[in-house]
């Protein structure tokens, strides 16, 4: 099963891609969390890509676009995954369109996460990741365990340096001109989710979908 998700930053996509991607066994594919990746390691593409991310900014479409297609050749995408942040642009769209035609495969489904921006900058104000695993919390929706560390690994949790409240305001400017005209591109294959309910009302709604 081949899978893209949408919506706004601090919709849910992370949240939900790794509960779909567990029950179906397919590869989560996030761009966001490729480049924190490389930030953290301190590779030629997280050092070209740290400023774009610290002010909210897109990460040039050629970085991104590149480092998809390296992530298809891996083994792990024959059955199938699911992109989380990719596409991006309608640039990113057309590519991906090539690479699938040329790969000779489709996406299956589209599923767009709707929620309103006074929700997310409350979510995503209160959001902890992991950088070690990945793992997210929220101190309100999803608290961990014990105060600050990680349930799943036990590292200590930090706040994003994208998650200040005006880098969000900017990540949610920048979505509205750049990524929101994607729902236009792909019109009548989109399948609209509601992402105010709780996470596992959301679930639902998108296993409904892919069931
Ligand atoms: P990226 O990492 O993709 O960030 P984003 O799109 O801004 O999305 P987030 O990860 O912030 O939110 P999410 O939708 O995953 O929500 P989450 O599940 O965490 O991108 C970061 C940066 O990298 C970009 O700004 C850009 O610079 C660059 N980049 C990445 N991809 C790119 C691309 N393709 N092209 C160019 N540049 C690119 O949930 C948020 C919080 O809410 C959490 O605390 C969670 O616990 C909580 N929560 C989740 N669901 C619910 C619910 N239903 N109810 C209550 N709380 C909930
Ligand atoms: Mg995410």
């Amino acid at each position: 099963m081949r899978v893209i998700l949408l919506g706004p930053p601090g919709c849910g996509k992370g949240t939900q891609a790794e509960i779909i991607c567990k029950n179906f066994e397919i590869p989560h594919i996030s761009t966001g969390d490729i480049l924190r990746d490389n930030v953290k390691r301190g590779t030629e593409i997280g050092s070209r890509a740290k400023s774009f991310m610290d002010s909210g900014s897109l990460v040039p479409d050629e970085i991104i676009i590149g480092m998809i297609k390296d992530r298809f050749s891996e083994d792990d995408c024959k059955n199938g995954f699911l992109l989380d942040g990719f596409p991006r642009t309608i640039a990113q769209a057309e590519a991906l369109d090539k690479l699938l035609k040329k790969m000779k495969i489709h996406i299956d489904y589209i599923i767009n996460i709707d929620v309103p921006d006074e929700n997310i900058i409350n979510r995503i104000s209160k959001r902890l990741s992991c950088s070690n695993c990945g793992d997210v919390y929220n101190l309100m929706f999803k608290k961990p365990k014990k105060e600050m560390v990680c349930d799943s690994c036990g590292f200590k949790l930090h706040q994003r340096d994208d998650d200040k409240e005006e880098v969000i305001r900017n990540r949610l400017e920048v979505y509205r001109k750049q990524t929101a005209p994607l729902i236009q591109y792909y019109n009548k294959k989109i399948m609209n989710v509601d992402g105010q309910q709780s996470i596992n009302e959301v679930t639902k709604d998108i296993l409904k979908i892919l069931k």
